[in-house]
């Protein structure tokens, strides 16, 4: 019987659907709150044919090299820094993980964050209900505008990152006339192409903009894009929403630029040592904090798992996964090799 080795539990569908192709599903980790104890990680890997790997576990080159008859890795997430990419393909081993799906779920938390952060949400309920609320007032929690408002100005909203995400996160910007700018070294062509965006060089971007929204993929080049002299060229006013990785943001920087008024507040969906959060970050009021939930829908999830197990399926015939993150490691010779291994059952 083909073993597949599911880190943390997924969402049933996706089970169902490994178990009805005849599969036997281990899980590493049954509790929501815990992550997969180092060993038990090792010993499913070496167990299985295929993994099922979540966000929260890494998988370096150790891990990956642990068993030379590993069909593949189905990552359940869009994200996968958490992979060794590089070794996985060095050893001959597809990596695949969750795009598209996500997308929507994702833009719609950038924008609820967006307008929690300029229009006080969480501060709002928390004196309602802390039973604070005697009498309506001019002054009463006043926030930021985010449509062009009374003064007739159109806000600027700034996107790092335009892949699938920020371009969805534009398309919601119309609906508040806003205007959209635009920065991605890698997608410059879709930008300008995009009929909402415009293109704007990092710093312009960062000093334009009146919300600033992060969604590059985390890499060498974008860890700490957003750190303490790029805090200082925002506007004193200006929003930052994060729903991509915690490190594109130095964390220690922004609680200081959060208490000394370098930016207006800040809106988190992701921390730069997940779960934990800088010191100081919690008693930020002008922080809006969640814990990674920008695809945390009931749909999404669902599709999520289809989706991995999907992959997984594909790793497991050895057949070209369809959300291939490596796609050229099945034209090297250590994909060959790893072929002939678990084929013949060496
Ligand atoms: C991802 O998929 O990368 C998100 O961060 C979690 O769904």
């Amino acid at each position: 019987m083909n073993k597949i080795f599911v880190s943390r539990r997924i969402p049933a569908a996706g089970i169902e659907m490994l178990e009805r192709a005849g599969a036997e599903v281990r899980i590493g980790q049954e509790r929501e709150d815990e992550g997969v104890a180092p060993a038990v990680m090792l010993d499913g890997i070496r167990w299985c044919d295929v993994m099922v790997s979540l966000l929260t576990e890494p998988i370096d080159h150790a891990l990956l090299a642990a068993n030379p008859k590993l069909r593949g890795v189905a990552q359940y997430a869009v994200g996968f820094n958490n992979i060794d990419v590089a070794s996985a393909t060095a050893l001959g081993l597809p990596v695949s993980n969750t795009p598209d799906v996500l997308t929507d779920s994702t833009a719609d938390l950038t924008w609820a964050l967006l307008l929690a952060a300029a229009r006080r949400i969480p501060e709002a309920q928390d004196y309602m209900k802390a039973g604070r609320y005697k009498l309506w007032g001019p002054n009463l929690l006043l926030g930021a505008d985010v449509s062009p408002g009374g003064n007739s100005k159109r806000k600027v909203l700034g996107i790092i990152g335009y892949g699938r995400i920020g371009a969805a996160v534009a398309k919601r910007a119309t609906g508040f006339d806003m205007d959209v700018i635009a920065y991605d070294p890698h997608a410059r062509a879709q930008v300008e192409a995009s009929g909402i965006a415009t293109w704007a060089d990092l710093d312009d971007l960062l000093e334009r903009s009146d919300f600033v929204s992060l969604h590059p993929l985390l890499t060498k080049e974008t860890h700490h894009l957003i750190n303490e002299s790029a805090l200082k060229r925002m506007k004193t006013s200006a929003v930052l929403v994060n729903v991509s990785r915690g490190p594109v943001v130095d964390e220690v920087a922004l609680v200081r630029a959060l208490n000394e008024g370098w930016i207006g507040g800040a809106a988190l969906d992701v921390f730069e040592h997940e779960p934990a959060m800088a010191d100081g970050l919690s008693e930020c009021r002008n922080a809006v904090l969640v814990p990674h939930i920008a695809s945390a829908s009931v749909g999404t999830r669902d599709k999520m798992a289809t989706m991995a197990a999907e992959n997984a399926l594909a790793h497991l015939r050895g057949e070209r996964a369809p959300n291939v993150v490596n796609a050229d490691v099945y034209s090297s010779a250590a994909y060959r090799e790893r072929v002939a291994r678990f084929s013949q059952g060496t």
